[in-house]
């Protein structure tokens, strides 16, 4: 089994989706010692963000690359070549103003990438990247699985819809939530960690 990790928090050791992250790749690797994991900082190492020099870098001939093209679309040919090579991708998300993280949103539009991970067709866009389980450790500061503030969530959803577009349906999201709420937060990463371990038991 080969494992993409994306770290997206700044936060480091003390990010709880980075916590949560480890405990599923924890679980991963119990299925499978011999799994190979590559891990992505994203909070860490720059993911570009699209310019005009990365699109024309897409739609131009291989052949017909200039060294600059040629340069700049050496990052979305790396994160695409490391995301087909995967079996399982976990993805940290850390959750900010109600949705990803910049970087994490740099890293897909870096990924999605007509004629390479989808393709349109006469019966609508196709996704071409097939075969990947996917599970997104999101953590927030409030509750969005369930109550008032559910549809401000623009992680998971998002997530889903992007991901399925390039052909990923399978997606697994384990949450630990309400960090930032008093009485709620010591029982945030215990919780997450218990739905963490019955979905492996089951
Ligand atoms: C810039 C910023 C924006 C945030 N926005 C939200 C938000 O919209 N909703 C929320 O519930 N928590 C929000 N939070 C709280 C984080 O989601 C929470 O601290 C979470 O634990 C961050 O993930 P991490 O611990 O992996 O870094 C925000 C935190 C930061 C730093």
């Amino acid at each position: 089994m080969k494992i993409l990790r994306l770290i997206t928090s700044f936060r480091g050791k003390d990010s709880q989706s980075f916590q949560l992250g480890n405990f599923i790749i924890e679980k991963l690797k119990s299925q499978d010692a011999t799994a190979e994991i590559l891990i992505r900082n994203l909070a860490k190492d720059e993911t570009p963000h699209l310019s005009d020099v990365h699109i024309n870098s897409f739609i131009t001939p291989v052949k017909d690359l200039s060294d600059e093209l040629q340069k700049a679309v050496q990052y979305c040919n790396n994160a695409i070549d490391e995301l087909v090579k995967s079996d399982v991708v976990v993805m940290d998300v850390p959750m900010y103003n109600f949705g990803i993280p910049s970087s994490l949103k740099a890293w897909i539009d870096q990924i999605t990438r007509a004629g390479i991970t989808f393709r349109y067709t006469e019966n609508g866009p196709v996704g071409l990247v097939k075969n990947k389980k996917v599970y997104l450790a999101i953590a927030s500061g409030g509750i969005y699985s369930e109550g008032p503030m559910k549809e401000y969530d623009h992680t998971e959803k998002y997530l889903e819809q992007v991901l399925g577009f390039i052909g990923i349906s399978d997606i697994t999201t384990f949450r630990v939530e309400g960090v930032a709420i008093p009485d709620i937060k010591e029982r945030a990463m215990p919780k997450a960690v218990q739905a963490v371990e019955e979905a492996f038991a089951s």
